[in-house]
C-alpha cells in the first residue's frame, strides 16, 4: 500500500477541515472532489476570475448529498485581506489545512498584463500566507510552479537549482517561494510549495486566449479546427495528470514538520514533446470514436516559453512518499470522455 492510501484511510477515520482557494478552478475543483469523497469538510474561496460555477456544479453531481453538505463556498478575493480572514475563520470552526491554489495562471497572460497577475499572485499570496499564519492552521500548502526553473539549463530539474525567471508569471511564483522561506525563518510558519509541471485533466478550461495546451488542442481536434504548434514541436514538457497532483497536495498537507519549509516538484519525471502529445491526443480520440487525422500547423516559438522541462521527482518520492499513479497517456485517456462531453 502506498502512503497516499494510508493517509486517505486516516482522513476517512478522522475527517479534517480544509480551505481550498481557487476552488472553482481546474486544480481547486479536483481537490474539492477528492476531499469531499473522503468525507472531509471543505471551505472554498474563489472570485471566479478564471474559475467557473459549472465546475462546482459538476463536483456536486459527483459526490453524495451528505458529502456536499460538508462544503462551504465563499465568493471572495484573495487580494482583499478580510476575505482571507473570513475564509480562515470558517464561522468560528477554523481550518486545519490550507491548499492555496488561487492565482492567475498563464505566462502569456502575465506578459500582457503583469500588474493584474502581480496583484493576485503576490499580494493575494501574501494575504493568504499572513492570515493563515495568524489563524494558526496546521499546514499551508501552495501552488508553486516549474516556471521558477526559468533559464536554468539542467535536465531533469532538481529543486535546489533554479535560473532566472523568464516571465512576470515566473517572477510571481518565485516571490511566493521567497515569502514562504522568510515566513519559515522569521515566524517558524513552515509551508510546502508544490512546483507543478503542466498539470492536465478533467475541468481544465479549454476556452479563452490563455487555455493550456492539452485542453486547447483536444477541444480544437474535437471541433475539427486547426491546431497550432508553437515552434518545431520538439519543445517538451513533463505533463502531470491531475490525480497525481491531488495526491501531492494531500501528502503535503498531512506531512510532518521536518519535511516542511521546502518546495517539491510535482510531475511524473517524464518528458513528452509537443509532437508526441499531438499523437497521444489523436490516439485517445480515435479510441473514443473521433477519427481526426488532421496535421497540426507549425508557427513561431512563443516568447517566455522554456524549451524543455522535466522534473526530478526523487525528493517528493523519498520525503513525502509520492508515487505518481498515472502516466500522461493514462491521464489523457481518463480525461477524454469529459472533454468530449464538455465540448460536444
Ligand atoms: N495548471 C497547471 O499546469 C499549473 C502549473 C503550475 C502552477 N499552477 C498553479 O496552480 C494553481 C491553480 O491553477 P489552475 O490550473 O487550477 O488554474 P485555474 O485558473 O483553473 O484556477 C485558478 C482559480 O483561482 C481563482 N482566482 C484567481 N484569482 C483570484 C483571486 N484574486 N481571488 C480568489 N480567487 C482567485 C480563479 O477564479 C480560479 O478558479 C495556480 O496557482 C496556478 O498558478 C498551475
Amino acid at each position: 500500500m502506498i502512503k497516499f492510501d494510508m493517509i486517505k484511510q486516516e482522513l476517512l477515520k478522522s475527517p479534517k477541515i480544509w480551505l481550498v482557494t481557487g476552488v472553482a478552478g481546474f486544480i481547486g475543483s479536483n481537490l474539492l472532489e477528492a476531499l469531499l469523497k473522503l468525507n472531509q469538510k471543505v471551505v472554498g474561496l474563489d472570485n471566479f476570475a478564471t474559475g467557473h460555477q459549472h465546475n462546482l456544479d459538476e463536483v456536486q453531481g459527483l459526490v453524495t448529498a451528505e458529502q456536499w453538505q460538508g462544503f462551504n463556498f465563499i465568493e471572495g478575493d484573495i487580494r482583499n485581506y478580510q476575505d482571507c480572514e473570513t475564509a480562515l475563520a470558517n464561522n468560528g470552526e477554523g481550518i486545519d489545512y490550507v491548499l492555496h491554489q488561487a492565482a492567475l495562471g498563464s505566462v502569456p497572460r502575465s506578459i500582457a498584463d503583469p500588474v493584474t497577475t502581480n496583484a493576485a499572485n503576490i499580494t493575494g499570496f501574501l494575504n493568504m500566507l499572513q492570515s493563515a499564519k495568524e489563524a494558526k492552521v496546521k499546514s499551508f500548502t501552495y501552488a508553486a510552479s516549474s516556471s521558477t526553473y526559468g533559464d536554468h539549463p539542467a535536465l531533469p530539474k532538481v529543486e535546489e537549482n533554479i535560473g532566472n525567471p523568464l516571465s512576470p508569471y515566473a517572477v510571481t511564483k518565485y516571490v511566493n517561494e521567497l515569502y514562504a522561506g522568510v515566513y519559515a525563518k522569521t515566524y517558524g510558519f513552515k509551508t510546502i510549495g508544490l512546483r507543478y509541471f503542466n498539470v492536465f485533466g478533467q475541468r481544465q478550461d479549454p476556452n479563452g486566449a490563455y487555455a493550456a495546451v492539452i485542453p486547447k488542442w483536444t477541444a480544437d481536434m474535437i471541433k475539427g479546427e486547426d491546431v497550432f504548434i508553437n515552434g518545431d514541436g520538439e519543445t517538451s514538457r513533463d505533463f502531470c495528470f491531475i490525480e497525481n497532483t491531488v495526491q501531492m497536495n494531500i501528502l503535503a498537507a498531512t506531512a510532518d514538520d521536518d519535511v516542511k519549509a521546502q518546495v517539491y516538484n510535482v510531475a511524473v519525471g517524464d518528458r513528452t514533446t509537443l509532437n508526441a502529445l499531438y499523437s497521444s491526443i489523436q490516439r485517445s480520440l480515435v479510441s473514443n470514436g473521433i477519427d481526426n487525422r488532421d496535421k497540426p500547423t507549425f508557427r513561431d516559438f512563443r516568447v517566455g516559453d522554456v524549451r524543455h522541462s522535466q522534473a526530478d521527482i526523487g525528493k517528493a518520492k523519498s520525503l513525502l512518499g509520492y508515487v505518481p499513479e498515472f502516466t500522461i497517456q493514462e491521464g489523457i485517456d481518463q480525461a477524454m470522455p469529459w472533454y468530449i462531453r464538455f465540448i460536444g
